[in-house]
């Protein structure tokens, strides 16, 4: 096979095909009033990527209520969170894909190049098909299936093996540092969108900046320099 080809590009969902993380905040700030948690941007930033009882255990942590329930009350905290965003999501359509997406998703398929999906998320499927946009990705990774988080990158790694591609010829696109940080242990090529993830290979403040070129020509000059060592 050609080296200097790009072999997949697998995305993350919440907050770089839409705007979900934003309802993951909504969802989760109701659970935090509902306990007398502060809860604000800055706490929200260390969940995203994050699963969902991880999350209840970093809001409960920063409220100073780690100890304060049993494991079958987090569980019922955890669901009624996710009925809440549930119900968010329900009003979800294709106009809710983040600008530039499409277009970046149609150079790369123009391409030949598998697409992927790597999602934390256990409604990542029921989104994807909200945006109408499930047939475009040959693999999402089963959310439920993982035995570990992000920043590990099994998750990366599954969805990379199930596309037949190599993870270092593999690019993989990122709003969350935890999210970078497992797609760089899986030894792709980061493209983070957002801010604070100078982890990243290269960084983009929002979608709608996204070029395929650019990507592709960072991604072949760092890897004909790693082969040239
Ligand atoms: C993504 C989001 C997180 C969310 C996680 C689990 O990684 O960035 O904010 O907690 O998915 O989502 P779920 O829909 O399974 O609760
Ligand atoms: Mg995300």
């Amino acid at each position: 096979m050609n080296s200097d080809h790009v072999e997949a590009v697998v995305f993350d969902l919440d907050g770089v095909i839409t705007d979900t993380a934003h309802y993951h905040y909504l969802a989760w700030g109701k659970i935090a009033e509902e306990l007398d948690i502060p809860f604000d941007p800055s706490v929200n930033e260390n969940l995203k990527g994050v699963s969902r009882q991880e999350s209840l255990r970093v809001i409960l942590d920063h409220g100073g209520k780690e100890d304060k329930f049993s494991k079958s009350e987090m569980e019922k905290l955890a669901s009624q969170k996710n009925e809440y965003y549930k119900e968010m999501i329900q009003e979800l359509t294709p106009e809710d894909v983040l600008p530039g997406i499409m277009e970046l998703i149609t150079e790369i398929k123009n391409e030949n190049i598998p697409l992927g999906v790597a999602s934390a998320s256990k409604n990542a499927p029921t989104v994807l098909r909200a945006l109408e946009m499930d047939h475009l990705f040959e693999y999402c990774a089963d959310a439920s299936r993982m035995k570990r988080s992000k920043p590990d990158p099994e998750i990366f790694l599954t969805v990379c093996e199930a596309l037949e591609a190599r993870p270092e010829h593999s690019i993989g696109i990122e709003d969350a540092r935890v999210g970078i940080e497992a797609i760089k242990k899986a030894g792709m090529y980061a493209v983070g969108v957002g801010k604070n993830l100078e982890e990243a290979d290269l960084t983009w403040e929002s979608t709608e900046h996204l070029s395929w070129t650019s990507i592709k020509n960072s991604f072949l000059t760092k890897n004909s320099m790693a082969r040239r060592g």
